[in-house]
Order: structure tokens, then C-alpha cells, then sequence
């Protein structure tokens, strides 16, 4: 595939948030792709921090994580199978001693590459490697306007650190976005925090609700917001849109991980979600694992993926977790399929 046909399929696949990406594969279009368009990788697991909503429940590192070696072998594969676009989490990824050798080997193979931090570990050095990566972007999580909320959530956080981070990246011309993820107790800052990602500089504001997956799920009564709060929250950023039109991108992503489920049923998404010890899961709501890359090569696990849509435990979960949403919590206790 050519540079410009991979940046092709990426607008169609990642430009207008997760369901419009799943148009590229509906009515299990995905069974047509010789590999996925899009690779979301947890790199680690380890985190600076301890959130109150990580849906990886996040912290310390993993079992038998990819080494260095299997790490790159995996993006090879990527590369050889033209994979268009690549996104690193963690964890935190700043914190994998390899994050960057990984990174250039992608970019030096025209994969388009997104990295999703806190921002904590992003200083002046720091800032100015990741310019020279040509990134598709950086997103840094920002889960409040003010430090208070901020750290409420991200325990153990330091939100100084993720605003400087912001300023370093616009300063050395990093594509920069924001996420912030609502729950009960800083969802009343939404529209303060659109106004500091913008005072920033930053390229986009994302949000959407918070996913019943992990810790959220655990500490779900506490942090699920209120349907009056989530109207509020819509309402803001809408007016929000409105009014940075032009100036910053804001997008609100409109549906639950439940929404999600029932449409991912029908259709299948052409992505794989690899995790810092190599398993593949086929979404981070279900607790399904469709491959392994210490054992299996990136094509196998791609065929294993879209048999595995067709499974019927897979189906009749899925359909038991949209009955039943507190199933949600099952979703990191994998199931080998
Ligand atoms: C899992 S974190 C990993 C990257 C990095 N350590 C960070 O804090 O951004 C990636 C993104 O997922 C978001 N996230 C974590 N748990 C979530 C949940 N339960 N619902 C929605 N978003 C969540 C985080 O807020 C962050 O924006």
C-alpha cells in the first residue's frame, strides 16, 4: 500500500470518532481486509499513577510484557502487513525505556502514529523528540480545569505537570489533543476545561462517557455521573463546538461502551487491541482473547479475529453484557478463545 492509500484509509477509519470508523467495516466489511486498519497497543502497564477510572487497571508492570525484541517484531509485522495507523497507551507509555526506538520504527515505516499519555513525564527534551516524530498526534489526559479534580481522579497525578506537558508539545509543534473523561465529581468543569484546552493551544478536545470497564467499573457508583449531569455535559459541549468552530476541533463521542457492543455485533471494527504482554483482545469491553503475538504471527491473529466475531460464546456474552451491563466488569478477566 502507498503512503497516500494508507493516509487514505486512515481518514476514512479514525476521522470522525469510533462509529463512523466502524462504517469502513459494516456488515463485517472487516472480513474483506487482509489486515486491520488500525492497531490500538497498550505498550505497558506500568503508571505513575493509580486512577480511579483506569479501564486497564493500570499500575504495575504485567506479567511477561513483550520484550524490546518481541516488540519490534510485532511492528515489523504491522509494517509488512501495511497497517496504516497505530496507536501506543499504556499504562504509561513514557515510561517503557523503549517507547521511542518503537516509535521512530513505525514512523520510518510510514505508519501513522498517535501516543496517548499523561503527560507527566514530557519536559523540554522530551517534547522536542516527540516533534521530530511527525506524529499523528499526542493525546494528554486533562481530567479537570482545576488541580483539585484533576488529582481527585488521577490519583497520585500532578495536574501542573499534564498542563505544562500541553504547552511543551504546541510549543514545539506536536499535533496535540485533550481528553478529559467525566465522572460524578469534575464533570461541573467540562466547559472550564474546553476554555484551558484552548487557552493552551492544543489541536482537539475529546471526550464521551466514562466506560464501566476496570476500575471504573469497581468504584462505578462513585464516578458514573448522573443522567441530568450527562444532559449538562452534552449540552455544554455543544455550545462548546459552536463556539470553537474553527478555532479547535471539540468532539463528544455520543455513545456507551453498550451502544458500542450492540453495533460492534453487526460490525466488527478492523482493529485489534494488543495488550503490554502480546495477548490480542477483540475489544476492550469483552474479556475475549483472539491471539497471542508470542506464539502467533499478526495475519493468524487477524483471521483468528474476525472467526471470533462469529463465535457463539462470543455472541451470546455480548448479547448478556448489553442485557446486563454489570457484566462490564468482567472485562479483564480473559477468556482464550
Ligand atoms: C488508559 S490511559 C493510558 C495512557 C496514559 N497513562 C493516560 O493516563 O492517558 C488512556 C486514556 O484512557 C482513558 N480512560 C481510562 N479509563 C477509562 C474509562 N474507564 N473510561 C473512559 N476513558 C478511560 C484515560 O483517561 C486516558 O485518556
Amino acid at each position: 500500500m502507498t503512503t497516500e492509500n494508507k493516509e487514505k484509509n486512515i481518514s476514512r477509519s479514525t476521522d470522525s470518532g469510533p462509529i463512523e470508523q466502524s462504517n469502513v467495516s459494516q456488515g463485517f466489511m472487516c472480513d474483506e481486509f487482509s489486515a486491520p486498519l488500525f492497531l490500538p497497543w497498550q505498550l505497558n502497564s506500568a503508571c505513575n499513577l493509580a486512577c480511579l477510572h483506569c479501564c486497564e487497571q493500570a499500575g504495575a508492570s504485567m506479567a511477561n510484557e513483550m520484550t524490546r525484541e518481541e516488540a519490534f517484531d510485532f511492528c515489523r509485522q504491522a509494517a509488512e502487513l501495511d497497517v496504516p495507523y497505530m496507536a501506543i497507551s499504556g499504562g504509561e507509555p513514557m515510561l517503557c525505556p523503549h517507547i521511542f526506538d518503537v516509535c521512530d520504527f513505525i514512523r520510518d515505516n510510514n505508519i501513522s502514529l498517535k501516543i496517548e499519555t499523561n503527560g507527566e513525564h514530557i519536559d523540554e527534551q522530551a517534547a522536542k523528540k516527540l516533534a521530530k516524530l511527525n506524529l499523528r498526534s499526542v493525546q494528554v489526559s486533562l481530567d479537570g480545569a482545576t488541580a483539585a479534580t484533576h488529582e481527585k481522579l488521577r490519583v497520585g497525578g500532578n495536574w501542573e505537570k499534564a498542563v505544562t506537558a500541553c504547552k511543551l508539545l504546541v510549543k514545539y509543534g506536536v499535533k496535540t489533543e485533550i481528553v478529559f473523561v467525566p465522572v460524578k465529581f469534575n464533570i461541573h468543569e467540562t466547559a472550564a476545561v474546553v476554555d484551558l484546552a484552548y487557552s493552551l493551544g492544543v489541536y482537539g478536545f475529546y471526550s464521551g462517557k466514562t466506560m464501566r470497564i476496570g476500575r471504573a467499573a469497581q468504584n462505578w457508583d462513585s464516578l458514573c455521573p448522573s443522567d441530568e449531569q450527562y444532559d449538562q455535559f452534552y449540552n455544554v459541549l455543544k455550545e462548546k463546538e459552536s463556539e470553537y468552530k474553527g478555532k479547535m476541533k471539540v468532539f463528544c463521542y455520543p455513545h456507551d461502551v453498550i451502544d458500542e457492543l450492540k453495533y460492534r455485533l453487526k460490525s466488527p471494527s478492523a482493529d485489534l487491541l494488543v495488550l503490554p504482554n502480546g495477548k490480542v483482545k477483540l475489544i476492550n469491553s469483552l474479556p475475549f482473547i483472539c491471539g497471542d503475538l508470542k506464539k502467533q504471527s499478526l495475519s493468524q491473529i487477524w483471521e483468528n479475529y474476525k472467526k471470533a466475531w462469529k463465535n457463539p460464546e462470543v455472541i451470546e456474552f455480548t448479547k448478556d453484557v448489553i442485557a446486563t451491563p454489570n457484566l462490564l466488569a468482567q472485562a479483564n478477566s480473559w477468556i482464550e478463545i
